[in-house]
C-alpha cells in the first residue's frame, strides 16, 4: 500500500531523507520512529503529496505519486503534527466541510463521526476552531481522518497533543482500522508509543533508515535481547540522544 524507491530530499546541503525504501502493507500498523530532525515529517509530507522529493519514487495503493496524486489524496487521509485548520469554522462547520470536499455520505459519516467523537470525548464543536488548543485539534482532525475510512492514513507524532486516554483509544481505533485492511503510518520520536501501537517499526537516523522489523526482530537482531526498547533504540541511533529520549519516555 506504501512503497517507495529511492526517495530523497535535501534542503539545500542538508540531505533530510536519504534513498529510503519503504514497503508497507494493507492492514499493518507502520511505526516510523527517531530522534527529532530524523526525517520523518518531511518523508510524511513527501507520501501524502505534500513535499515533492528530490528524487525517488512514491507509490499509494498501487498509484504513482507524480500520475495519481489527486486520486491518492481521496483515498488517504493525515493528520499532521501542527493542523491547520479553518480557524474562522466552528468544528461541525469543518466536519460539514469535509464531508462535502469529500463528498461522503452525510447520514453515514455523521453516524460514524458521532461514534467517533464520543470516545475522544470531543464535546467542542460549536466552538470556533480558534479557540481550540494543539491538543483539541489534533483529536478533532483524528476522528475526521478516522470518519472517512481511508484506505491508508498517515499520523505525524499523534500522541504528542493527546492525554493518555485519548492516545489509548487511538491505539483502538486505528487496530480496528487495520483489521478493516487499512494501512496506518505513523511516526514518533517516542520509543514506548512505537512498542505500544506498531506491528513494524522503521527507525530512522538522519534521514536514513537504519533499521526495520518488528520490536521482537529489532531486539533480535541487535543480538542483546537482555537490552531494554531505550537501550536498544539508543545504540541504534547513537548515543547523543539519552538525555532527551530518557526525557520523552516520560511523557
Ligand atoms: N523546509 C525546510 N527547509 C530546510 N530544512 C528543513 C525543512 N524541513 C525540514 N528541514 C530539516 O530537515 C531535517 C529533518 O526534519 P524533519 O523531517 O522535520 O524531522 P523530524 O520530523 O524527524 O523531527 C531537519 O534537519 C530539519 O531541520
Ligand atoms: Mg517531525
Amino acid at each position: 500500500m506504501i512503497v517507495t524507491r529511492g526517495l530523497t530530499r535535501r534542503f539545500g546541503d542538508l540531505v533530510a531523507v536519504d534513498r529510503l525504501n519503504l514497503s508497507v502493507s494493507s492492514g499493518e500498523i507502520y511505526g516510523f520512529l527517531g530522534p527529532n530532525g530524523a526525517g520523518k515529517t518531511t518523508t510524511i509530507k513527501m507520501l501524502t503529496g505534500v513535499m515533492k522529493p528530490s528524487s525517488g519514487e512514491i507509490e499509494i495503493s498501487g498509484l504513482n505519486m507524480d500520475s495519481a496524486q489527486m486520486e491518492i489524496k481521496r483515498r488517504i487521509a493525515v493528520v499532521p503534527d501542527e493542523p491547520r485548520m479553518y480557524d474562522n469554522l466552528k468544528g461541525n462547520e469543518f466536519v460539514r466541510f469535509i464531508m462535502d470536499i469529500y463528498r461522503l455520505d452525510k447520514r453515514q459519516t455523521s453516524k460514524r463521526f458521532e461514534e467517533i467523537a464520543d470516545t475522544f470525548g470531543i464535546d467542542y464543536l460549536g466552538k470556533y476552531i480558534s479557540d481550540y488548543s494543539h491538543g483539541m485539534k489534533q483529536k478533532l482532525m483524528v476522528a475526521i481522518a478516522l470518519m472517512r475510512e481511508p484506505e491508508v492514513i498517515f499520523l505525524d507524532e499523534p500522541t504528542v497533543g493527546l492525554d493518555a486516554a485519548s492516545a489509548r483509544k487511538l491505539k483502538d481505533w486505528l487496530k480496528v482500522m487495520a483489521l478493516n485492511g487499512a494501512t496506518v503510518f505513523m511516526t514518533t520520536h517516542v520509543l514506548e508509543v512505537a512498542e505500544k501501537m506498531c506491528d513494524r517499526i522503521g527507525i530512522i537516523d538522519n534521514g536514513t533508515l537504519i533499521a526495520e522489523g518488528s520490536m521482537d526482530d529489532l531486539r533480535a537482531s541487535s543480538g542483546k535481547s537482555e537490552y531494554s526498547l531505550e537501550e536498544l533504540f539508543l545504540e541504534l541511533t547513537g548515543n547523543g540522544q539519552r538525555e532527551e529520549f530518557s526525557h520523552n519516555l516520560g511523557d
